[in-house]
C-alpha cells in the first residue's frame, strides 16, 4: 500500500497488526505497571494517530491506558507515571496526530507524552544514550512501511537496554519474493535478507519458514531466548510482527496473543473472518508437527524437570497447555515415564504441574530403549 492511502483507510492486514498490538500492551501494561508502576513505550513510527476512520497506535495506547489505569488494582497504586514517546518523521503526520490527542481526555499528570518529529535514525542513538542506565521498563513498537530502516545493529542496542523488549513490523513479503535472486551487493533486498535470516539468500519453500529463518537469526546475533513472530496473511501481501524479549512472561503473552486469534498460532488470516487458509493444510499443520518432533528431541535427550519443559514449550513459541498434552499422549504410549524429586512415580497426569505457574518440581525421564 502506498503511504498517502494508508492513513486514508486501514486495509485487513493493518487492522490485525493492530490488534495484535492491542491485544499484547492490553496483557502486558497491567502487570507492569502493578510491579514498576511506571514504564517507558516508544512509538517510533507513529503515524498521525488515525487511519481513516480507525486508531492508529497512538490512539490505541491512549486508549487502552485509560481502561487499564481504571484497574482496581492500579487506582489503588500511588505515584503511576507512564512515559510515551512518539515520532514521526512526516511533519503532517505529527500535526494531525496533535490534532488528534488534544481531542482525548486523559490525566496528563500520569500520562506523559513527549512529541518528537525526528528520523528515527537520528532520534534512536538519543533515546538509547538517554536510557543506557536507566531501570525503566521500556517497550519498542518500530512500525515502518519499510524493511529497510531498522537495522540488526539497532535492535542489538535496544535490547541491550535492561527491560526491555521490541516488537518489530516487517512487511515480509517484500523481501521473501526475492529471497532466491542474486542481487548486487549493494541492493536493499540482499542487504536484508542477509542482515536478517539465518541461511541468507535461497529458495525458502514458503514464507512461514523464511520468517523463522528471520527469527533464527534474531535469536543468534541479539543473543535472545525469546523471539516470537506471527505472520499476518492477506493473501497477496504478507506482514509479520515479531517479539523481541529477554522474559519468558512476555513471550508467553505474545503466544497465548497469537493462539487467541489464529487457528494454529502462527499465521493470522487477515481478510477472512473465519481464519480459513490461503495455506494448504499440510503448510499449517507443519506448525505443531514440528513442535511435537522438536518436543521429543528434547525430551530424549536428558530427564527434564517440568519447568525446564514449559520453558522449552513457550521458547517454540507454543503454551503449557499444548505440552501437556504431548506429554500426556507420550505417556500413554509409554514413551516416558514421570517422577516427583523423591523419585516416585506420579501416573496422575493432574498432578503433574505442566502449567505457567509451577509450584512443585517433576522429572519426565525418557524410556531407555524407546524409539521415537
Ligand atoms: C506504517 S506507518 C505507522 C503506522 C502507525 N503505527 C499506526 O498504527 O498508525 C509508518 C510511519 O513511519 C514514518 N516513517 C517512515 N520512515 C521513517 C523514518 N526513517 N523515521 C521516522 N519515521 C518514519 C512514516 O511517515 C509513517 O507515518
Amino acid at each position: 500500500m502506498k503511504e498517502n492511502s494508508f492513513f486514508q483507510n486501514q486495509s485487513d492486514l493493518t487492522s490485525a497488526k493492530t490488534k495484535i498490538y492491542k491485544n499484547y500492551i492490553e496483557g502486558y501494561l497491567p502487570k507492569l505497571l502493578l510491579t514498576f508502576g511506571t514504564c517507558l513505550i516508544v512509538d517510533l513510527f507513529c503515524g498521525a494517530g488515525k487511519n481513516g476512520e480507525e486508531d492508529g497506535s497512538p490512539l490505541i495506547l491512549l486508549d487502552r491506558l485509560k481502561s487499564i489505569l481504571s484497574l482496581q488494582q492500579l487506582q489503588e497504586k500511588k505515584n503511576i507515571k507512564i512515559h510515551i514517546v512518539l515520532n514521526d518523521q512526516d511533519k503532517e503526520n505529527i500535526e494531525n496526530l496533535k490534532r488528534e490527542l488534544e481531542k482525548l481526555n486523559y490525566d496528563k499528570a500520569v500520562i506523559k507524552v513527549h512529541i518528537k518529529n525526528k528520523k528515527y535514525e537520528e532520534l534512536l542513538p538519543e533515546l538509547i544514550k538517554t536510557h543506557t542506565n536507566s531501570n525503566l521498563p521500556k517497550f519498542f513498537f518500530l512500525d515502518s512501511f519499510t524493511y529497510s530502516n531498522v537495522k540488526m545493529e539497532h535492535l542489538k542496542e535496544i535490547m541491550s537496554l535492561s527491560l526491555t523488549e521490541v516488537l518489530l513490523f516487517i512487511p515480509i513479503f517484500h523481501s521473501y519474493r526475492f529471497a532466491n535472486k542474486e542481487f548486487d551487493e549493494n541492493h536493499k533486498t540482499r542487504i536484508f535478507i542477509e542482515e536478517f535470516t539465518a541461511s541468507g539468500i535461497k529458495d525458502y519453500g514458503n514464507v512461514n519458514n523464511y520468517l523463522f529463518s528471520v527469527r533464527k537469526k534474531l535469536l543468534e546475533e541479539i543473543k535472545l531466548k525469546y523471539v516470537r513472530p506471527v505472520l499476518i496473511d492477506g493473501g497477496a501481501t504478507k506482514n509479520a510482527l515479531i517479539l523481541l524479549t529477554k522474559h519468558q512472561k512476555g513471550m508467553l503473552l505474545m503466544n497465548k496473543v497469537a493462539f487467541s486469534l489464529t487457528k494454529d498460532g502462527s499465521v493470522i488470516k487477515a481478510n477472512e473472518q473465519d481464519q480459513v487458509s490461503l495455506f494448504k493444510a499440510d503448510e499449517e499443520s507443519k506448525f505443531s508437527l514440528n513442535f511435537k518432533e522438536l518436543l521429543i528431541d528434547y525430551l530424549r535427550n536428558n530427564t527434564k524437570t517440568n519447568k525446564e519443559i514449559v520453558d522449552f514449550t513457550i521458547q517454540k513459541c507454543f503454551l503449557p497447555k499444548h505440552c501437556r498434552k504431548e506429554i500426556k499422549e507420550l505417556f500413554d504410549l509409554k514413551k516416558i515415564n514421570v517422577f516427583d524429586i523423591n523419585n516416585n512415580e506420579i501416573t496422575d497426569s493432574n498432578k503433574w504441574n505442566i502449567a505457567e505457574n509451577i509450584t512443585k518440581n517433576i522429572l519426565i525421564k525418557w524410556k531407555k530403549n524407546e524409539k521415537k
